[in-house]
Protein backbone atom coordinates (compact mmCIF):
# COMPACT_ATOMS: atom_id res chain seq x y z
CA UNK A 1 0.00 0.00 0.00
CA UNK A 2 1.59 2.97 -1.40
CA UNK A 3 0.66 6.18 1.43
CA UNK A 4 -0.37 9.51 -0.61
CA UNK A 5 1.39 11.96 1.80
CA UNK A 6 0.20 15.34 1.01
CA UNK A 7 2.23 16.75 4.07
CA UNK A 8 5.76 16.05 2.35
CA UNK A 9 3.82 16.70 -1.12
CA UNK A 10 2.72 20.82 -0.14
CA UNK A 11 6.50 21.29 1.33
CA UNK A 12 7.51 20.11 -1.98
CA UNK A 13 5.03 22.70 -3.70
CA UNK A 14 5.99 25.58 -0.77
CA UNK A 15 9.28 24.82 -1.78
CA UNK A 16 8.90 25.25 -5.69
CA UNK A 17 6.58 28.76 -4.65
CA UNK A 18 9.24 29.95 -2.69
CA UNK A 19 12.42 29.36 -5.12
CA UNK A 20 9.92 30.97 -7.92
CA UNK A 21 9.72 33.86 -5.63
CA UNK A 22 13.33 34.52 -4.87
CA UNK A 23 13.67 34.49 -8.42
CA UNK A 24 10.79 37.18 -9.16
CA UNK A 25 12.52 39.48 -6.73
CA UNK A 26 15.87 38.98 -8.12
CA UNK A 27 14.38 40.13 -11.98
CA UNK A 28 12.30 42.51 -9.93
CA UNK A 29 9.04 41.58 -10.73
CA UNK A 30 5.89 41.70 -8.55
CA UNK A 31 5.96 39.82 -5.35
CA UNK A 32 2.61 37.58 -4.73
CA UNK A 33 0.20 39.16 -2.52
CA UNK A 34 -2.63 37.65 -0.93
CA UNK A 35 -5.46 39.29 0.90
CA UNK A 36 -7.50 37.48 3.12
CA UNK A 37 -10.63 38.85 4.78
CA UNK A 38 -12.31 37.23 8.49
CA UNK A 39 -15.51 38.06 9.34
CA UNK A 40 -16.23 37.40 12.96
CA UNK A 41 -14.26 35.37 15.31
CA UNK A 42 -14.97 31.09 14.19
CA UNK A 43 -12.75 29.36 16.06
CA UNK A 44 -11.85 27.22 12.87
CA UNK A 45 -12.10 29.78 10.39
CA UNK A 46 -8.92 31.75 12.93
CA UNK A 47 -6.73 29.06 12.40
CA UNK A 48 -7.86 27.94 8.40
CA UNK A 49 -7.03 32.00 7.97
CA UNK A 50 -4.16 32.33 10.33
CA UNK A 51 -2.70 28.81 8.76
CA UNK A 52 -3.19 30.72 5.02
CA UNK A 53 -1.27 34.27 6.35
CA UNK A 54 1.76 32.15 7.82
CA UNK A 55 2.40 30.16 4.68
CA UNK A 56 2.26 33.35 2.36
CA UNK A 57 5.53 34.29 4.78
CA UNK A 58 6.93 30.77 4.54
CA UNK A 59 6.97 31.34 0.66
CA UNK A 60 8.26 34.85 0.69
CA UNK A 61 4.35 36.39 -0.32
CA UNK A 62 2.74 39.37 1.20
CA UNK A 63 0.07 38.90 3.13
CA UNK A 64 -3.09 41.33 4.17
CA UNK A 65 -5.51 40.02 6.70
CA UNK A 66 -8.57 41.99 6.80
CA UNK A 67 -10.78 41.73 10.17
CA UNK A 68 -13.84 42.53 10.27
CA UNK A 69 -16.50 42.51 13.27
CA UNK A 70 -18.91 39.66 13.03
CA UNK A 71 -21.89 42.48 13.16
CA UNK A 72 -20.38 43.77 9.69
CA UNK A 73 -23.41 44.92 7.26
CA UNK A 74 -23.39 43.18 4.08
CA UNK A 75 -22.73 46.81 2.56
CA UNK A 76 -19.63 47.31 4.39
CA UNK A 77 -18.24 43.68 3.17
CA UNK A 78 -18.49 44.48 -0.08
CA UNK A 79 -17.29 48.09 0.09
CA UNK A 80 -13.52 46.09 1.49
CA UNK A 81 -13.87 43.47 -1.42
CA UNK A 82 -14.38 46.42 -3.79
CA UNK A 83 -11.15 48.56 -2.58
CA UNK A 84 -9.11 45.03 -2.94
CA UNK A 85 -10.17 44.32 -6.14
CA UNK A 86 -9.32 47.94 -7.44
CA UNK A 87 -5.84 47.57 -5.15
CA UNK A 88 -2.64 47.23 -7.82
CA UNK A 89 -1.20 45.65 -5.07
CA UNK A 90 -3.10 42.81 -4.23
CA UNK A 91 -2.89 39.76 -6.44
CA UNK A 92 -5.32 37.43 -4.70
CA UNK A 93 -8.23 37.94 -2.65
CA UNK A 94 -10.47 35.32 -0.40
CA UNK A 95 -13.10 36.11 2.22
CA UNK A 96 -12.95 33.02 4.54
CA UNK A 97 -16.54 31.16 4.63
CA UNK A 98 -18.60 30.54 6.67
CA UNK A 99 -20.13 34.56 6.53
CA UNK A 100 -22.67 35.37 9.14
CA UNK A 101 -26.20 34.75 8.14
CA UNK A 102 -27.02 38.35 7.60
CA UNK A 103 -24.56 38.07 4.92
CA UNK A 104 -25.18 36.74 1.48
CA UNK A 105 -22.47 34.29 0.53
CA UNK A 106 -23.68 34.40 -2.95
CA UNK A 107 -23.14 38.44 -3.32
CA UNK A 108 -19.73 38.56 -1.59
CA UNK A 109 -18.72 35.66 -3.96
CA UNK A 110 -19.87 37.27 -6.81
CA UNK A 111 -18.27 40.84 -5.97
CA UNK A 112 -14.92 39.38 -6.00
CA UNK A 113 -12.83 40.26 -9.42
CA UNK A 114 -12.44 36.91 -11.19
CA UNK A 115 -8.77 37.86 -11.97
CA UNK A 116 -8.12 37.61 -7.87
CA UNK A 117 -10.33 35.60 -7.33
CA UNK A 118 -7.51 32.75 -5.67
CA UNK A 119 -10.41 30.76 -4.19
CA UNK A 120 -11.92 29.76 -7.35
CA UNK A 121 -15.29 30.31 -6.72
CA UNK A 122 -16.87 32.83 -8.60
CA UNK A 123 -19.00 31.88 -11.27
CA UNK A 124 -16.32 33.23 -14.20
CA UNK A 125 -13.52 30.45 -12.33
CA UNK A 126 -16.05 27.86 -11.87
CA UNK A 127 -17.23 28.50 -15.80
CA UNK A 128 -13.93 28.56 -17.23
CA UNK A 129 -12.88 25.26 -14.83
CA UNK A 130 -15.89 23.26 -16.20
CA UNK A 131 -15.08 24.53 -19.66
CA UNK A 132 -11.41 23.94 -19.58
CA UNK A 133 -10.10 27.59 -19.89
CA UNK A 134 -7.47 28.60 -17.89
CA UNK A 135 -9.03 29.03 -14.46
CA UNK A 136 -8.18 29.22 -10.60
CA UNK A 137 -9.38 25.94 -9.35
CA UNK A 138 -10.68 25.67 -5.74
CA UNK A 139 -8.10 24.59 -3.74
CA UNK A 140 -9.43 20.94 -2.53
CA UNK A 141 -10.07 19.72 -6.06
CA UNK A 142 -6.76 21.32 -7.63
CA UNK A 143 -4.73 19.50 -4.24
CA UNK A 144 -6.23 16.40 -5.14
CA UNK A 145 -5.43 16.62 -8.85
CA UNK A 146 -1.99 17.55 -7.72
CA UNK A 147 -1.56 14.59 -5.61
CA UNK A 148 -2.61 12.25 -8.40
CA UNK A 149 -0.58 13.69 -10.84
CA UNK A 150 2.75 13.72 -8.14
CA UNK A 151 1.92 9.60 -7.42
CA UNK A 152 1.51 8.94 -11.13
CA UNK A 153 -1.85 7.22 -10.17
CA UNK A 154 -3.33 5.95 -13.95
CA UNK A 155 -6.44 7.66 -14.40
CA UNK A 156 -7.26 6.92 -17.93
CA UNK A 157 -10.09 5.10 -18.49
CA UNK A 158 -10.66 4.43 -14.82
CA UNK A 159 -13.10 4.06 -13.05
CA UNK A 160 -13.44 7.22 -10.51
CA UNK A 161 -16.50 7.89 -8.10
CA UNK A 162 -16.95 10.42 -6.09
CA UNK A 163 -18.40 10.78 -3.14
CA UNK A 164 -20.29 13.91 -1.86
CA UNK A 165 -21.66 16.94 -4.36
CA UNK A 166 -20.16 20.15 -2.85
CA UNK A 167 -19.47 23.13 -5.16
CA UNK A 168 -16.08 23.59 -3.37
CA UNK A 169 -15.11 19.68 -3.39
CA UNK A 170 -17.30 16.71 -4.98
CA UNK A 171 -18.89 18.41 -8.11
CA UNK A 172 -15.24 20.12 -9.16
CA UNK A 173 -13.66 16.85 -8.96
CA UNK A 174 -16.43 14.79 -11.13
CA UNK A 175 -15.60 17.82 -13.70
CA UNK A 176 -11.90 17.43 -13.45
CA UNK A 177 -11.55 13.38 -13.50
CA UNK A 178 -13.53 13.64 -16.65
CA UNK A 179 -11.59 15.94 -18.78
CA UNK A 180 -9.62 15.52 -21.60
CA UNK A 181 -6.33 15.30 -19.98
CA UNK A 182 -4.18 14.08 -17.47
CA UNK A 183 -4.85 13.46 -14.49
CA UNK A 184 -9.03 13.00 -15.73
CA UNK A 185 -10.46 10.85 -18.60
CA UNK A 186 -12.07 8.58 -16.34
CA UNK A 187 -15.42 7.11 -16.60
CA UNK A 188 -16.72 9.28 -13.77
CA UNK A 189 -20.11 8.59 -11.00
CA UNK A 190 -21.13 11.59 -8.77
CA UNK A 191 -22.56 9.90 -5.59
CA UNK A 192 -24.10 11.82 -2.98
CA UNK A 193 -26.75 11.07 0.32
CA UNK A 194 -29.57 10.37 -1.81
CA UNK A 195 -27.93 7.96 -4.02
CA UNK A 196 -29.18 4.27 -3.68
CA UNK A 197 -27.09 0.96 -3.28
CA UNK A 198 -24.12 3.40 -2.80
CA UNK A 199 -21.68 0.57 -1.50
CA UNK A 200 -22.57 -1.44 -5.14
CA UNK A 201 -20.83 1.66 -6.79
CA UNK A 202 -18.19 2.25 -4.47
CA UNK A 203 -17.18 -1.44 -4.93
CA UNK A 204 -16.65 -0.88 -8.84
CA UNK A 205 -14.31 2.24 -8.19
CA UNK A 206 -10.55 2.39 -9.15
CA UNK A 207 -10.44 5.64 -7.84
CA UNK A 208 -12.50 6.45 -4.83
CA UNK A 209 -12.55 10.10 -3.53
CA UNK A 210 -14.56 10.62 -0.29
CA UNK A 211 -15.96 14.24 0.51
CA UNK A 212 -19.10 13.78 2.57
CA UNK A 213 -18.59 15.25 5.43
CA UNK A 214 -19.04 12.18 7.72
CA UNK A 215 -16.43 10.50 9.97
CA UNK A 216 -15.44 6.68 8.66
CA UNK A 217 -18.07 6.55 6.54
CA UNK A 218 -16.29 4.57 4.29
CA UNK A 219 -15.50 1.42 5.21
CA UNK A 220 -13.40 -1.58 3.71
CA UNK A 221 -16.79 -3.31 2.60
CA UNK A 222 -17.41 -0.40 0.12
CA UNK A 223 -13.90 -0.40 -1.57
CA UNK A 224 -12.82 -2.30 -4.30
CA UNK A 225 -8.60 -4.70 -3.95
CA UNK A 226 -6.11 -2.25 -5.46
CA UNK A 227 -8.59 1.06 -5.34
CA UNK A 228 -6.97 4.22 -5.04
CA UNK A 229 -8.92 5.96 -2.01
CA UNK A 230 -8.80 9.68 -1.34
CA UNK A 231 -10.30 11.07 1.84
CA UNK A 232 -11.30 14.83 1.92
CA UNK A 233 -13.11 14.47 5.65
CA UNK A 234 -11.78 15.84 8.67
CA UNK A 235 -13.29 15.05 11.95
CA UNK A 236 -12.20 16.04 15.57
CA UNK A 237 -13.48 12.75 18.01
CA UNK A 238 -12.19 13.03 21.92
CA UNK A 239 -9.67 10.90 22.37
CA UNK A 240 -8.36 10.99 26.02
CA UNK A 241 -4.83 9.22 25.17
CA UNK A 242 -3.96 12.28 23.35
CA UNK A 243 -2.35 15.45 25.41
CA UNK A 244 -4.82 17.84 23.16
CA UNK A 245 -7.48 15.15 24.26
CA UNK A 246 -8.86 14.92 20.59
CA UNK A 247 -7.73 13.40 17.45
CA UNK A 248 -8.60 13.75 13.32
CA UNK A 249 -10.11 11.31 11.34
CA UNK A 250 -11.57 11.17 8.19
CA UNK A 251 -14.32 10.04 6.34
CA UNK A 252 -13.00 6.63 5.52
CA UNK A 253 -12.08 4.21 7.97
CA UNK A 254 -8.60 4.25 7.80
CA UNK A 255 -6.97 1.16 8.95
CA UNK A 256 -9.14 -1.36 7.16
CA UNK A 257 -9.33 0.26 3.95
CA UNK A 258 -5.84 0.93 3.91
CA UNK A 259 -5.62 -2.95 3.81
CA UNK A 260 -7.48 -2.91 0.70
CA UNK A 261 -6.35 0.10 -0.94
CA UNK A 262 -3.56 0.46 -3.34
CA UNK A 263 -2.52 3.95 -2.46
CA UNK A 264 -4.30 5.97 0.18
CA UNK A 265 -3.60 9.07 1.97
CA UNK A 266 -4.29 9.87 5.30
CA UNK A 267 -6.07 11.89 7.84
CA UNK A 268 -4.58 14.47 8.71
CA UNK A 269 -1.14 14.70 6.58
CA UNK A 270 -3.50 13.76 2.90
CA UNK A 271 -5.51 16.48 1.57
CA UNK A 272 -5.48 18.48 4.37
CA UNK A 273 -1.78 20.64 3.73
CA UNK A 274 -2.28 20.23 0.13
CA UNK A 275 -5.50 23.26 0.17
CA UNK A 276 -3.07 25.64 1.10
CA UNK A 277 -0.40 24.98 -0.89
CA UNK A 278 -3.00 25.04 -3.98
CA UNK A 279 -3.89 28.93 -2.78
CA UNK A 280 -0.25 29.96 -2.68
CA UNK A 281 -0.25 28.47 -6.61
CA UNK A 282 -2.68 30.16 -7.80
CA UNK A 283 -1.49 33.68 -5.85
CA UNK A 284 1.71 33.04 -8.10
CA UNK A 285 -0.31 32.34 -11.07
CA UNK A 286 -2.36 35.61 -10.15
CA UNK A 287 0.78 37.69 -9.51
CA UNK A 288 2.17 36.71 -13.16
CA UNK A 289 -1.00 36.86 -15.15
CA UNK A 290 -1.31 33.25 -16.18
CA UNK A 291 -4.82 32.67 -15.96
CA UNK A 292 -5.79 36.16 -16.98
CA UNK A 293 -3.44 38.15 -18.69
CA UNK A 294 -2.20 41.22 -16.97
N1 LIG B 1 -13.76 27.79 4.40
C1 LIG B 1 -13.44 26.48 4.36
N2 LIG B 1 -12.64 26.23 3.29
C2 LIG B 1 -12.46 27.40 2.65
C3 LIG B 1 -11.73 27.77 1.49
O1 LIG B 1 -11.09 26.98 0.81
N3 LIG B 1 -11.78 29.10 1.17
C4 LIG B 1 -12.48 30.00 1.87
N4 LIG B 1 -12.49 31.25 1.46
N5 LIG B 1 -13.18 29.68 2.96
C5 LIG B 1 -13.17 28.38 3.35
Amino acid sequence: MLLIDGKKTSEEIKSEIAARVAEIKVEGGKIPHLAAILVGSDGASQTYVGAKVKSCEQVGFQSTLVRLEESVSEDELLKVVEEINKNPEIDGLIVQLPLPKHISVEKVTNKIKPEKDVDGFTPANVGRMTLGWPAYVAATPYGIVELLKRYNVETSGKHCVVIGRSHIVGSPMSILMARNEYPGNCTVTLTHSRTQNLAEITKTADILIVAIGKPEFVTADMVKEGATVIDVGIHRVEDSSKKSGFRLIGDVKFDEVAAKASAITPVPGGVGPMTIASLLYNTLLAAEGKVYAK
